[in-house]
């Protein structure tokens, strides 16, 4: 029997970096969730080849009827069953790297921020779990992994006084509660619920900082600095293996149930 995979936002980035090191391993079945299955499965054939172990399936996490048709299509490949949901998809924010007084000037800007951004990276993956989660609870391994941000831990955000992107820190931290929450329902059921960081990925995150947002950056990667004197900037695929290697370890048993830990598997070592 494969150990199955669900990945969210497969298309690129992250997501990309576990379709492609999980796939290296012939018996383990890929499904990469995407908001564009044509575009998903062209670049996947140039860039990977024909891998009979991945499948790319239609799914806009933000979009229920279409996760719902996703839910079909799943079935159809694995029978039922998933042994990891990795809920990888999650969007920045549209009002970029300001701090809360300048947003407060934007009032209307922040709103729709905060909306966009709960709606994806709270919603969204409480619909994926919630319509995948019966499959999870028919596999063997049952770990449902959400790829949080070190920007949700309030710890961090008061100890080195981050100021920048609320909306993209309030819905990570409340990721952060979700998964805890599933935890404390689904732990009895043998269901291993975990957030994590990934660590400073690069995929781009930094590339277009506007002149307005620079100073704030500036002051962010130096207050980052304090915090890790090396912060070290990944592949994804270095990220990916960073990141399974803390999924491989965790479990129920160790205490690990509804943690939010690192790629490094720390609870206050973030880069
Ligand atoms: N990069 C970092 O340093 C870093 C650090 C901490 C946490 N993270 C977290 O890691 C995850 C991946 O980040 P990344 O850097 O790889 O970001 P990215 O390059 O912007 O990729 C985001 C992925 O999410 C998908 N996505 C966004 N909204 C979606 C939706 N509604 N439905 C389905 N898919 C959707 C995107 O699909 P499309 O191609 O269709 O847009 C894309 O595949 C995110 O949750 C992010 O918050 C990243």
């Amino acid at each position: 029997m494969p150990v199955s995979y669900l990945i969210t936002g497969a298309s690129r980035g992250i997501g990309a970096g576990f379709l492609k090191q999980l796939s290296r391993d012939p018996n383990n079945l890929i499904i990469g969730l995407v908001r564009d299955k044509v575009a998903t499965d062209k670049k996947v054939a140039q860039e990977l080849g024909d891998l009979p172990n991945v499948h790319i399936v239609q799914g806009d996490i933000t979009n229920y009827e279409e996760l719902e048709l996703a839910v079909k299509e799943v079935s159809r490949i694995t029978e039922g069953t998933l042994d990891y949901i990795i809920a990888n998809a999650g969007v920045a924010g549209r009002t970029g790297n300001l701090p809360i007084n300048i947003l407060a000037e934007k009032r209307e800007d922040l709103e729709k921020d905060f909306f966009y951004t709960f709606n994806t990276n709270v919603i969204g993956n409480a619909n994926v779990i919630n319509l995948f989660l019966p499959f999870v609870l028919k596999g063997k391994t049952k770990k449902v992994i959400a790829i949080s941000s070190a920007h949700g831990d309030l710890d961090l955000i008061r100890d080195l006084g981050i100021e920048v992107s609320a909306p993209y820190a309030v819905s990570k931290a409340a990721l952060n509660c979700l998964i805890t929450m599933y935890d404390a329902h689904y732990r009895p059921e043998g269901v291993l619920f975990l957030a994590i960081c990934p660590g400073f990925v690069d995929t781009g995150v930094l590339d277009n900082v506007s002149e307005e947002e620079k100073p704030y950056v500036e002051k962010l990667v130096a207050s980052f600095s304090k915090h890790s004197p090396n912060p070290k900037k990944q592949s994804p695929e270095e990220a990916v293996n960073n990141v399974m290697s803390v999924v491989q370890k965790a479990s129920i048993d160790n205490g690990d149930g509804g943690m939010f830990l690192s790629h490094l598997g720390s609870r206050t070592q973030w880069l």
